[in-house]
């Protein structure tokens, strides 16, 4: 990445909040007497998952889990391991994990098979963004937000090296001039 850049808007708060909406209505729709456990994959998924759950009005349960792949900055290599276990039992539950953003799916692929192990009742994923031009593991995303095309994204939990996570909107970091 190089050190001269723009971050240029690809989601506003508008779109987002729209989309979480959207994905809230369908949620409810389908786990409102379920009492489901909702994991968040941090760090990226907070601020979406704290926003998606005010928008819940039924009882559910909120975990999170961290993971940690090995590798460049840039590109996973698929090794992936937990780096904060979930403190909930998984065995028997609904299980709706959220997650900010798809992309090689190496992440979510290595949690969703380490959840299925665990004998939820129920396993289903919410994502706010897909990347589907980079995947390299096939994924299903009962639940999406957005599709995003094949650039680097910041903002809305995402970071680039730690930074712009806090940016209420999702940006694309463009390389500025030649
Ligand atoms: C990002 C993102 C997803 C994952 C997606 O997390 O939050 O969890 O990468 O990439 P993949 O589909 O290619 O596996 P990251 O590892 O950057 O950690 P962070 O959430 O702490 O930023």
């Amino acid at each position: 990445m190089t050190s001269s850049f723009k971050l240029r808007i690809l989601l506003t708060r508008q779109e987002i909040e729209a989309a979480i909406r959207k994905l809230a209505a369908e949620i409810s729709h389908d786990y409102r007497d379920r009492y489901p456990l909702l994991i968040g994959v941090l760090k990226g998924s907070f601020m979406f998952l704290a926003d998606l759950i005010r928008n819940l009005d039924f009882p559910l349960e909120v975990d999170f889990i961290r993971l940690s792949s090995y590798g460049g900055a840039t590109e996973s290599s698929g090794k992936v391991r937990v780096v904060h276990h979930l403190c909930s039992e998984v065995a028997g539950r609904d299980v709706l994990v959220i997650e900010d953003i798809v992309d090689t799916g190496l992440t979510i692929a290595f949690l969703l098979d380490y959840l299925r192990k665990k004998k939820p009742a129920s396993l289903r994923l919410c994502a706010l963004a897909d990347k589907p031009s980079r995947r390299r593991v096939p994924v299903v995303i009962d639940y999406p937000g957005f599709t995003v095309p094949d650039q680097f994204l910041v903002g809305y939990g995402l970071d680039w090296d730690e930074r712009f996570r806090n940016l209420p909107e999702i940006y694309a970091v463009d390389a500025d001039g030649p």
